[in-house]
């Protein structure tokens, strides 16, 4: 599994997306493209940005019946990205149709990921608006496995949460982990956060940095950063 850093394009329009992407001129990152970008651009800035020669984490966390998973990752398949991901709450059923739907008819696929507990839950709104009345590690725990049973490739959590995620699952269930910044940088609105050396010596897969990155006076040179820290 190759270690990679995928940048958060948090962007609500092409035009500023293009013209953060153009700063890069060597190397082409992995980037993230989630509902904000998907839903003003549509599908078209996914095949774009996969013209111009970047792999695709396409963060749309699907969640519905199992035949409307099914059918809504068969048009996701085509548009060629190569991560996806949905709620693991949706069940078992709903991730084994998810695969389905997304298995090319040569029989390659984009890689499934589950979001477990979003990192914006915690214990007591799960016991509150949830009735889930277990420890969120445990629970954390559980829809990682659930996934893997379902046939998925991995989990979005937060870095804190990868390696306990591997020692359950195993090494080769890819770890997708947020909350990236740099020691010295701003946390902003993230609260369980990682340096990405700190990601990396837990074994994290692939680390999603946003803001340290976009917002960055010099992205290009703090995306380099993340790469030296993170991969090299
Ligand atoms: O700007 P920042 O580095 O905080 O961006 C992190 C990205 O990862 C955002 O796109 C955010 O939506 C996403 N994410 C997250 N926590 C999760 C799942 C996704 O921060 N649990």
């Amino acid at each position: 599994m190759g270690k990679d850093v995928i940048i958060a394009c948090d962007f609500d329009s092409a035009e500023k997306t293009f013209r953060f992407l153009d700063q890069f001129t060597g190397r082409k990152p992995f980037v993230k493209i989630g509902m904000e970008l998907y839903y003003a651009e549509g599908p078209e800035i996914v095949r774009e940005i996969k013209r111009r020669g970047h792999k695709i984490f396409l963060d749309l966390k699907l969640h519905d019946i199992p035949n409307t998973v099914k059918k809504a990752m068969a048009v996701l398949s085509r548009l060629d990205v190569d991560m996806t991901n949905l709620h693991a709450s949706g069940t078992i059923p709903m991730m084994k149709a998810a695969i389905e739907g997304l298995t090319r008819p040569d029989g390659t696929r984009p890689l499934l990921i589950a979001v477990t507990q979003l990192t914006s839950t915690d214990e007591e709104t799960m016991r509150h608006d949830l009735l889930i009345e277990r420890p969120i590690a445990d629970v954390v725990m559980h829809y990682a496995q659930c996934a893997k049973e379902a046939g998925l490739d991995g989990v979005v959590c937060s870095p804190k949460e990868a390696e306990v995620v591997h020692s359950s699952c195993g090494k080769s269930f890819i770890t997708v982990t947020p909350g990236v910044r740099f020691a010295d940088g701003d946390v902003g609105d993230q609260k369980r956060v990682m340096t990405p050396a700190e990601a990396k010596r837990i074994g994290s897969d692939y680390i999603v940095v946003g803001r340290p990155i976009t917002a960055a006076d010099d992205p290009v040179a703090a995306y380099e950063r993340c790469v030296r820290e993170f991969v090299d």
